[in-house]
């Protein structure tokens, strides 16, 4: 079968996720962070994948999907109020099928709201939300089941300036790009 034409840009769906995105000193804490750990492969078929620095961020809502004639609506809808926070870090943990990761020490009552009105605005806008309860976390690296984190990890805290709207693309390198940054005041 012959493969068909190559899709547009405008043409190919945008894959959506809402996160807090870190700035540029975070990003480098983050990075420091994953590096603590020892990626050891043990007898597993796949090397562990650290995530790539530029792509560490806090997941509050994967949205998927979305056709880009929506993305005008989508990013004036996602616009919801959000009281500043500040997440305090330390914990390190392998969860399930080899995902390290970083987990807040404890998850502020202004991060719940944040998730939960979200999740609110995605509802309106008729997008499917997510019905595991939310377990905020930095995904440091995936395949990692046989990796020891750090014994005794760094704290650090982490005041975000708001939350992202972000497109994963799967082409040319496969990045996270920013759309629409909204603040947390
Ligand atoms: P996580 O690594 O924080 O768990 C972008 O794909 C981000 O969306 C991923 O980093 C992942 O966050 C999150 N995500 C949640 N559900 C997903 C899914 N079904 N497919 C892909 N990514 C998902």
């Amino acid at each position: 079968m012959a493969a068909g034409p190559a899709l547009t840009d405008a043409a190919r769906p945008a894959r959506l996720f809402l996160a807090l995105w870190p700035d540029a000193a975070t990003r480098r804490t983050l990075a420091q962070a994953r590096d603590q750990w020892r990626w050891e492969q043990g007898s597993a078929p796949r090397s562990p994948a650290p995530v790539r620095s530029d792509k560490l961020h806090l997941t509050l809502h994967f949205i998927g999907n979305v056709d880009r004639s929506r993305l005008p609506a989508l990013q004036a809808g996602l616009a919801v109020a959000c009281s500043a926070f500040e997440l305090a870090f330390g914990r390190h943990a392998l969860w399930a099928r080899g995902i390290a990761v970083l987990e807040p020490l404890t998850v502020p009552p202004a991060l719940l709201a944040l998730h939960g009105a979200l999740g609110d605005a995605l509802r309106g806008l008729g997008l499917p939300v997510e019905q595991r309860p939310f377990r905020p976390h930095v995904t440091l690296a995936r395949h990692a089941g046989h990796a020891l984190p750090p014994p005794d990890a760094s704290r650090f805290s982490w005041r975000p300036a708001g939350y992202a709207l972000v497109e994963s693309r799967l082409d040319a390198g496969g990045g996270y790009h920013p759309l629409t940054h909204y603040p947390c005041r």
